[in-house]
């Protein structure tokens, strides 16, 4: 099962699985963070393939018992994303998409106790660490709402986990960009304001840093995890392996899709943290992860992929 399995991440996990044989049942409750069509657009690969089902739900409400007893593992990739959209009013669907969610289908999973259930957690859970690369055992400290949910579904994940013998592996992803990203993130919005001849505006003074993760390398981190025997109740980070600026990205970006980039600073956003930088040796050594790609690939691809998305769009 892969929850979210519209979103960015959950269909690339399904299409990789998919395309090894696996039969998946993907859930999703196209939640209207970006538009139905794009989500649908992402689901598109997956459809083709006899071994996929597909069911319309939302896990803070429905059903959820008969759909996990179905399957043998569980990858929960639904969330509601985002950093700089948790303040507000907003905030009671983070809590609901995020905790209740997370509590609901961890409570159908411990019927059958067993079942290895991957949660997608984010870095966003350590707010400004004190050290980096960060690892896994400093004390959380989220600067964002959004990180205060994501966190709250890591703790539901433990104690089902202790309590309930759930063999839950929380992933701590970072900054994750490639074809299909969310249209509020950064790299989509500097993608589309270059395609379109617009100013790319950059949040502060672009000299904040994150470990940027394609997400080729965060499905073999994801799949690897609901797969290896023995990492039950690991958390781990997965980082793309370096620390780059938000100016260096924006420059490669420049190379990469041969366009003159005009750039804007504005306001910082509230909740965004200044610096990110994941410790990947326990993945390494748990599920032998190691990044295979670098920013200046990943961003060629997502360009590629956002380039000809504009040119289907222009075309009709
Ligand atoms: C991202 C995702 O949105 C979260 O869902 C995820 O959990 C999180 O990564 C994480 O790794 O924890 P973020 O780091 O804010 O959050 O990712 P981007 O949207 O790629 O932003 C990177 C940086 O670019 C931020 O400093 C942001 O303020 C900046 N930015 C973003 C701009 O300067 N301009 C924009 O138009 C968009």
């Amino acid at each position: 099962m892969i929850t979210g399995c519209a979103g960015f991440i959950g269909s690339h996990l399904a299409d990789a699985f998919l395309a090894d044989g696996h039969e998946v049942l993907g859930v999703d409750c196209f939640n209207d963070n970006y538009a139905r069509h794009a989500k649908l657009r992402n689901l598109r690969a997956a459809r083709d393939w006899d071994g996929f089902e597909f069911v319309p739900i939302d896990l803070a409400r429905g059903e959820l018992k008969d759909l996990v007893e179905e399957v043998d593992i569980i990858c929960h990739m639904a969330a509601e994303p985002g950093v700089r959209s948790s303040w507000g009013e907003r905030f009671e669907s983070y809590v609901r998409n995020n905790v209740l969610a997370t509590q609901h289908l961890l409570e159908a999973a411990s019927v059958q106790p067993g079942k290895r259930f991957v949660y997608a957690s984010s870095s966003s859970i350590y707010g400004q660490a004190a050290s980096l690369p960060t690892p896994e055992d400093i004390i959380p400290i989220p600067c964002s709402p959004y990180g205060i949910t994501k966190l709250g579904g890591e703790h539901l994940c433990s104690i089902y986990h202790q309590s309930l013998g759930i063999e839950t592996v929380t992933l701590r992803y970072f900054s994750v960009y490639g074809p299909r990203q969310r249209p509020d993130m950064a790299f989509a919005r500097f993608c589309d304001a270059a395609l379109n001849d617009l100013q790319i505006e950059i949040y502060g003074d672009g000299e904040q840093t994150r470990d940027f993760t394609f997400v080729d390398d965060v499905v073999m981190a994801t799949r690897a995890a609901a797969t290896t025997q023995g990492v039950d109740g690991a958390v781990m980070n997965i980082g793309g392996g370096s620390q780059i600026s938000l100016a260096y990205a924006v420059e490669t970006l420049g190379e990469v899709s041969g366009r003159r980039l005009r750039r804007r600073l504005s306001g910082r956003q509230r909740g965004d943290v200044r610096d990110t930088a994941a410790a990947i040796g326990r993945a390494n050594a748990l599920i032998a992860y190691a990044p295979q790609t670098s920013l200046r690939d990943g961003l060629s691809s997502q360009w590629e992929w956002a380039y000809n998305q504009h040119l289907r769009s222009a075309t009709g």
